[in-house]
């Protein structure tokens, strides 16, 4: 049999004002993702051919956000919010364009996986006009409820707004996914109308209109966890808690150790190989990787970054964009890197800053030490050679190079560049005064003043 084709649209013109939030709905986040890419990239998953997306007039954030993350997207514009039905027909130029299969998702439920809609496009396989993804509901208010005949077929989709005291009982819910045979959808929506509540076209309206036409109608059924929509921060939370537990369920079948799996926080793309081990709250944002055997100790934060095999990273470390730290490296407590290449085996231990750094293999960089990247106007690189011993509460003030194995002393403030294997130093001699401190004491003393302590 040839390949199905399929073009998933997803509509996301809906204005979100429960969110009181001046960004559009569908740019929050889950898991460092905006929803909509998570909705997109489930419906890629699926074996979309193409995507639609719909926006509002005022989300050109959104547009471009889809489409830079995905080439097969196009992006339409419903400059009027009529409804559901009315933000699909903003794609017709994409509905014209005949596919086999099309689906129908809301921007604001992230949490739908490709293996949901697979099972929808099965049922259109299968010879089924219009499939309805529903769930059941432990608090139905709000949804639209699906109205079964005495054969348990689904007859109709009743919105809360519309709906009796006896359609209100029902626990059987849409999530607002639809898959369509694709040539029956235009069709279809053109003969939809706003006779209801809300005076909306509503695409909920399609299965009974299908019916009346002889158009055979199916309910795919799915967890109410996964067609969780958000319309408020407090559902945005929601969401976050149920996908960060599938995120963290998958690193730990991936051979990840946490012995407290519920303090830690991943992004969507966080990569962590076997024989990884996190300990309790460290938070991954988008970006990283971390490779096989390394250890990440507790409160560490982490974006953007490397870390390769055997590394230790923490306690208490902070890894920005850009860092990458080396096999069997060691990021100690209270150690920030950004934009920098830590090497094989070195050791930042304790109380340091390195941004735009490169340090070499076994290099040891002492507690404190930072590198003056910014000089108010630019950034500027620090390069450290491989096997240097940079002293305690050194300050390296970049552009500058330290060669391979040379020595930096305790203190001091590098401004010129220091050959491999010299020692620079750059701090006043020490002072030495035999018998002050007694002499200073003695003078309190005599004075009759109380001196317990110096
Ligand atoms: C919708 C369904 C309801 C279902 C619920 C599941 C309709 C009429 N109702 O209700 O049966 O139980 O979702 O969460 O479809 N949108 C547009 N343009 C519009 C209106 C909406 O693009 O003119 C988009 C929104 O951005 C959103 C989606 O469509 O992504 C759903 O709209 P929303 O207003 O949230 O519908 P609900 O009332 O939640
Ligand atoms: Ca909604």
């Amino acid at each position: 049999m040839a390949k199905r084709t399929c073009l998933s649209l997803v509509l996301a013109a809906g204005e979100g004002t429960r969110m009181k939030s001046a960004r559009p709905k569908v740019m929050h986040e889950v898991a460092g993702r905006p929803m909509i890419g998570h909705v997109l990239a489930a419906a890629s998953a699926a074996g979309s051919d193409r995507l639609g997306l719909v926006v509002g007039p005022d989300m050109r954030e959104v547009a471009e956000g889809a489409e830079r993350e995905f080439r097969q997207i196009s992006v339409f514009t419903q400059t009027e919010r009529l409804g559901t039905a009315h933000a699909v027909l903003a794609a017709r130029a994409a509905l014209e364009r005949r596919a086999d299969d099309v689906l129908v998702l809301y921007g604001d439920t992230p949490l739908i996986r490709p293996e949901t809609l697979i099972r929808i496009r099965e049922r259109l396989a299968q010879g089924v006009d219009l499939a309805v993804l529903g769930f059941r509901a432990t608090h139905p208010e709000g949804y639209g409820r699906l109205i079964l005949d005495r054969e348990g077929g689904l007859e109709a989709i009743c919105e809360e707004g519309d709906a009796g005291p006896g359609e209100r009982a029902i626990d059987l819910c849409n999530s607002g996914v639809m898959g369509f045979r694709g040539a029956l959808l235009p069709g279809l929506l053109d003969d939809i109308g706003n006779d209801n509540a809300k005076k909306e076209f509503y695409l909920t309206d399609a299965p009974a209109l299908a019916r009346s036409k002889g158009l055979s109608v199916a309910i795919v059924e799915c967890a109410e966890e996964e067609v969780l929509g958000v319309n408020s921060q407090a559902e945005l939370a929601r969401v976050e808690a149920v996908h960060q537990r599938r995120l963290r369920r998958r690193a730990l079948e991936a051979g990840v150790t946490m012995i407290a799996p519920e303090t830690v926080f991943l992004s969507y793309d966080t990569e962590l190989g076997p024989d990884v081990k996190v300990e309790p709250n460290v938070v991954f944002g988008p970006g990283v990787t971390v490779r096989s055997g390394a250890t990440i100790k507790a409160f560490s934060h982490i974006e953007a970054a490397v870390i390769d095999e055997g590394a230790s990273v923490g306690p208490f470390a902070r890894l920005r964009p850009g860092a990458r730290i080396g096999r069997q490296a060691r990021v100690g407590n209270f150690v920030e890197i950004k934009a920098a290449d830590i090497g094989a085996g070195a050791k930042i231990n304790h109380l340091s800053y390195v941004g735009d750094a490169t340090v070499g293999a076994e290099a040891n960089i002492g507690a404190g030490t930072i590198t003056c990247n910014y000089d108010g106007q630019k950034k500027h690189r620090t390069v450290i050679g491989a096997g240097a011993f940079i002293g305690s509460n050194a300050a390296l003030v970049a552009p500058v190079t330290v060669g391979e194995g040379a020595y930096v002393g305790s203190g001091s403030v590098i401004t010129k560049d220091v050959e491999p294997d010299a020692l620079a130093l750059e701090r006043s001699e020490q002072v030495a005064r035999p018998g002050w401190a007694a002499r200073w004491r003695e003078k309190f003393a005599s004075s009759g003043k109380r001196n317990k302590k110096i």
